[in-house]
Order: structure tokens, then C-alpha cells, then sequence
């Protein structure tokens, strides 16, 4: 793996791309140019330069998708489960072999550190696998009417659905909705983030390799207004997830109300870490760390938010602050620990919101600026950050900043410390670290989160079912739970007499 990656990393630093990587959509199982034959760049953060081109679509493009899908989708319907699954396993399989080099594209074209790249694969992978399981899950019910009736369900497939996909997550976003789609036999358009579309373009030419029919899964690139929202309103889709911004999913869900579209919305979040005075500090300090820090703390369940007892509030913020300040910075092929931000529009908005903390006299701890990989003087980075002693109501603990930056908030008692975790409009999740058992299930129960992690943060993986409350959205992605977004239940009740 290493060896393979290493490789790759060193032709990018001599040539400044990468042979083979994709410029088209991929659609009716092969790549297709761009209608009106117009593209955009792709840009590398940890450099700060544009290092690819691809295709940037518009509604031809989603018509010439929905229309493949549309031919594919009455057989793929048809496919038994079990089916599909051996096709989901040969796609996990294909992941893994191919590791190396989607890890170095992912890391290249998001930012982030090759390491987690590697990570969100391999996490990738798993997602085909489980899913290729539970395609063998999808059964219906019978209904207790009686001597003379048959009642019974059948799980249908929704159709074609359409999975709008953010930078932070690229692979990842695209497997978590794709494999529960296909597994119950949807068919599926995904359109990338315009800042990171490759990783999500190989998935969909993997798949077709696994034994995907052309048609079943396609990709189109471009921005959001141009290809997203045609994707979104074309009556054709019966079906939305949508991960990325709060007002953006708004927009979907108003785009998909005017066809009775169904919608996933994953819109991020503020979530706490909930710190005990009775917490095992090292497994705290290293979670919380994970929690803001890990691609640079643009991760909708980022733990962005130190919910902590007073007590104990001093030695851990600077057992904190001594940890920040020795992460490794750099260009994301070089294994750094930590990497830069997504793109520079994206750096000039995490500025602002720590500008705004500090024009308000807040306490900034450590960080607090933009800042460059130290070996090219280049890049789009911005320092580890710890604000202390944030005022419930300022906006560095109200807004998602999605960025590396920890919002620290002290608390008295049990009480203070479930007001304050609860105290904003998200609800994605929240960690709580304590060896307290009922304080932990306590808290787990009224914190109003979709998902609470106890004693490890980001504990669990596609197994377990992830969504928000609140502003941050509806609906359930990864585990069992995934699937009834892409499935439906028709209900068959019959008079069979006696
Ligand atoms: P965004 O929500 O606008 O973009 C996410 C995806 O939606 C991209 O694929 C984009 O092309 C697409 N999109 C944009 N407008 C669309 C439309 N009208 N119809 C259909 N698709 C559309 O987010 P953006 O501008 O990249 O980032 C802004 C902020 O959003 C970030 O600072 C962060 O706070 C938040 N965000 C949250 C994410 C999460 O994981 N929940 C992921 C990305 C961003
Ligand atoms: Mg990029």
C-alpha cells in the first residue's frame, strides 16, 4: 500500500498531475464528454493550484444520466438480491485492490492527510461489503387479518435516485448512499462536490467493472447550480440525499417538494464532548483531539464543542493546547497529521469566523490564523485553534465553522452541562466521556443528538445508523436503517375466503 502510494505521490510532485485520472461523466456504463463540451479545474489545497480538468454539466448532461437510468432501472429492479450483493462484493474487493491510488486522489483533491484518505477506502470498502449482505435483509411482513384474508408487504426499490455529494468526504459520502441504493435495487446519479469530483467518477467505473449493467449508477460532474439543482428537480428522481449545507438543504428539499420527492438531508452540525470530572483524561484528550483536528476539522460530526466540568477544565485544555501545537503540517501526500482546508473560499470563511471571536475579546487559546505548509511556503491551511470560555449565545458556538477550530465551554453541573450540549439548532451527534455508567446513559438518552458516542469518539462504523436532529437534518444513512430510504412498502391485503 505504502509502497504503491509513495509511488503515486512522487510522479504528482514531478509531473503536477496525475496520468489516467478521469475528465468525463460517467454515464450508460462509459465515459461520456460534457454536452456542451465546457470545463472546469479541479485544484490541489495542499498546493493551492489547479492540477486537473473535468467536465462541468448542465441539464443536457442530467437528461442523457436520467435517461440511462431510466432504461436501466426496470431490469435492476427485477435483479434478485442476492444478486446484487455479489456484484456490492466484487466492488469492495475491487476497492481494496485499487486502494493506493484512490487514496492518493482522494488526498489530492480534498486536502486531506493520505492517511485518512487510506482510511476512508478502506472504510469504503467495508460499506460494499455490509451492504452487500444486507441486500439479502430486504423482507416484508405478513398481516394477522385472519382465517379468511392473506396480508403481506413487499419491499419495492424507490427508483432513480439522486445523491448530492460535499468535499469534505468524497468516497465516503458517495459508498454510504450508493450501496444502500443499489442494494435495494435503485438505480442511482450522483453529482460530486466541484471542488473534489474524482473519487467519485472511479467508484462509479469500478462498479461497472464489478458486473454493474451501464445505467445503474452514474456520475455526473459540474457545480451545484448547474448540474445539482436539474438533478434535483427532474421529475424522474424519486428520491434526494443530500449531504452539505444547511441552506442548500433547504433548497433541495423546496427543489424535491415540487415533484413529492423523497429527501435525506445530512445537513452538519455543533456537537459537543461532553468531559466528566471522573473521565479517563487520556482517552478524553485523545478523542477530542480526533474530534476537531481530523480533516482539519471539516467533518459535519466534528466534535467542535468542549463541553467540560470546571474542574478539570484547566489540565485538559492545556494538555490540549500542547497536542495542537505539535501536529505535523503539510501537503497531504506527505503524511502530514494534519493538512490544509478544502479550498480557498472555504479558508477565507473559517478566517472570518475566528476574526469575528477575536474582535469580540474572546480567548483564543492557540491558533487563530491562516498559515502555509512550512516545507513550500504554500497552501490552504489554517492553524489548530482553541477558543476558551465561549458565552453560550456567540456565534462561534452557534455556527458550524467546519474548520479546525475547538469552541471550549465550561460547566458547573450535570444539568449545565446537557443545557449547553443541547443549546444549539443542531442535533448530528455528541461525545460523552465519563466512567460513570448511568451519568453516561443519562446523558445519552436526553442529549438531543442522532447519534452519542461514549468513551470514543467517532466509536462504531457503518454498522451503526447516522443522521441529525433538528437543523441538522432527517433520515438515517449507514446501517439497516439506510435502507428504508431507498425502499418503500406496498401492502397487499386479499379476501381469500374461507
Ligand atoms: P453546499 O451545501 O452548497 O454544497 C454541497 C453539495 O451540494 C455540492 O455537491 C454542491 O455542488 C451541491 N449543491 C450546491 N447547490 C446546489 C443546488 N442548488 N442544488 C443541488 N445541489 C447543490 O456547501 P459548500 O458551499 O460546499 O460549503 C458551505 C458550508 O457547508 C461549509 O462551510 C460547511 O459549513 C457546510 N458543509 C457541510 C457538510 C456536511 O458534511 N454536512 C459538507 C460540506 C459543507
Ligand atoms: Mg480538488
Amino acid at each position: 500500500m505504502t509502497v504503491e502510494a509513495d509511488r503515486l505521490a512522487a510522479e504528482y510532485f514531478d509531473t503536477g498531475t496525475l496520468s489516467g485520472l478521469p475528465a468525463d461523466h460517467f454515464i450508460d456504463g462509459r465515459w461520456c464528454p460534457p454536452v456542451h463540451g465546457r470545463t472546469m479545474e479541479t485544484f490541489d489545497p495542499g498546493l493551492g493550484r489547479a492540477y486537473h480538468q473535468f467536465a462541468a454539466g448542465d441539464a443536457d448532461d442530467i437528461a442523457a444520466a436520467v435517461d440511462s437510468a431510466v432504461r436501466a432501472g426496470r431490469d435492476w429492479a427485477r435483479t434478485r438480491p442476492a444478486g446484487r450483493g455479489n456484484i456490492l462484493a466484487r466492488a469492495a474487493a475491487l476497492l481494496r485492490e485499487e486502494a493506493p491510488r484512490l487514496a492518493v486522489i482522494e488526498s489530492l483533491d480534498s486536502g486531506k492527510p493520505l492517511a485518512e484518505a487510506e482510511g476512508d477506502v478502506a472504510g469504503a470498502a467495508r460499506t460494499f461489503e455490509y451492504y452487500a449482505a444486507a441486500a439479502n435483509t430486504l423482507q416484508g411482513d405478513s398481516f394477522p387479518l385472519g382465517h379468511d384474508y392473506l396480508g403481506y408487504s413487499i419491499i419495492e426499490p424507490v427508483g432513480l435516485t439522486a445523491h448530492i455529494i460535499p468535499w469534505n468526504y468524497p468516497l465516503s459520502t458517495a459508498a454510504r448512499g450508493i450501496a444502500p441504493a443499489l442494494a435495494a435495487g435503485c438505480t442511482v446519479i450522483a453529482k460530486p462536490a466541484e471542488q473534489t469530483p474524482m473519487t467519485a467518477l472511479l467508484l462509479a467505473e469500478l462498479l461497472h467493472r464489478a458486473g454493474l449493467p451501464a445505467g445503474v449508477c452514474n456520475v455526473v460532474t459540474g457545480t451545484g447550480g448547474q448540474a445539482g439543482a436539474p438533478l434535483v428537480r427532474h421529475p424522474a428522481v424519486r428520491h434526494v440525499s443530500f449531504t452539505g449545507s444547511v441552506q442548500t438543504g433547504i433548497n433541495v428539499m423546496q427543489e424535491a417538494a415540487a415533484n413529492v420527492t423523497r429527501v435525506l438531508l445530512e445537513l452538519g452540525g455543533k456537537s459537543p464532548v461532553v468531559v466528566l470530572a471522573d473521565a479517563d483524561l487520556d482517552a478524553a484528550v485523545e478523542g477530542i483531539l480526533g474530534a476537531i483536528f481530523e480533516n482539519a476539522g471539516q467533518i459535519c460530526s466534528a466534535g467542535s464543542r468542549l463541553v467540560i466540568d470546571r474542574r478539570i477544565h484547566g489540565e485538559v485544555v492545556s494538555r490540549l493546547v500542547e497536542r495542537a501545537e505539535s501536529l505535523t503540517i503539510g501537503h497531504g501526500l506527505r503524511r502530514p497529521q494534519f493538512g490544509p482546508l478544502n479550498s480557498v473560499e472555504h479558508l477565507s470563511r473559517v478566517a472570518a469566523h475566528v476574526e469575528g471571536a477575536r474582535a469580540r475579546g474572546l480567548s483564543i487559546l492557540t491558533g487563530g490564523r491562516p498559515t502555509m505548509d512550512p516545507q513550500t511556503g504554500k497552501g490552504w491551511f489554517f492553524e489548530p485553534t482553541i477558543i476558551d470560555a465561549a458565552p453560550a449565545d456567540d456565534p462561534v458556538v452557534q455556527q458550524e465553522i467546519f474548520g479546525p477550530v475547538l469552541v471550549v465551554q465550561p460547566f458547573d453541573t450535570e444539568e449545565e452541562a446537557l443545557a449547553l450540549a443541547n443549546g444549539t439548532d443542531y442535533g448530528l451527534v455528541a461525545g460523552v466521556y465519563t466512567r460513570d455508567f448511568s451519568a453516561a446513559h443519562r446523558l445519552a438518552r436526553d442529549i438531543d443528538a442522532g447519534q452519542v458516542f461514549i468513551n470514543e469518539y467517532f466509536a462504531g462504523g457503518i454498522e451503526v445508523p447516522f443522521g441529525g436532529n433538528k437543523m441538522s437534518g432527517f433520515g438515517r444513512e449507514k446501517g439497516l436503517a439506510a435502507l428504508d430510504a431507498y425502499s418503500r412498502v406496498k401492502s397487499v391485503a386479499a379476501r381469500i375466503g374461507g
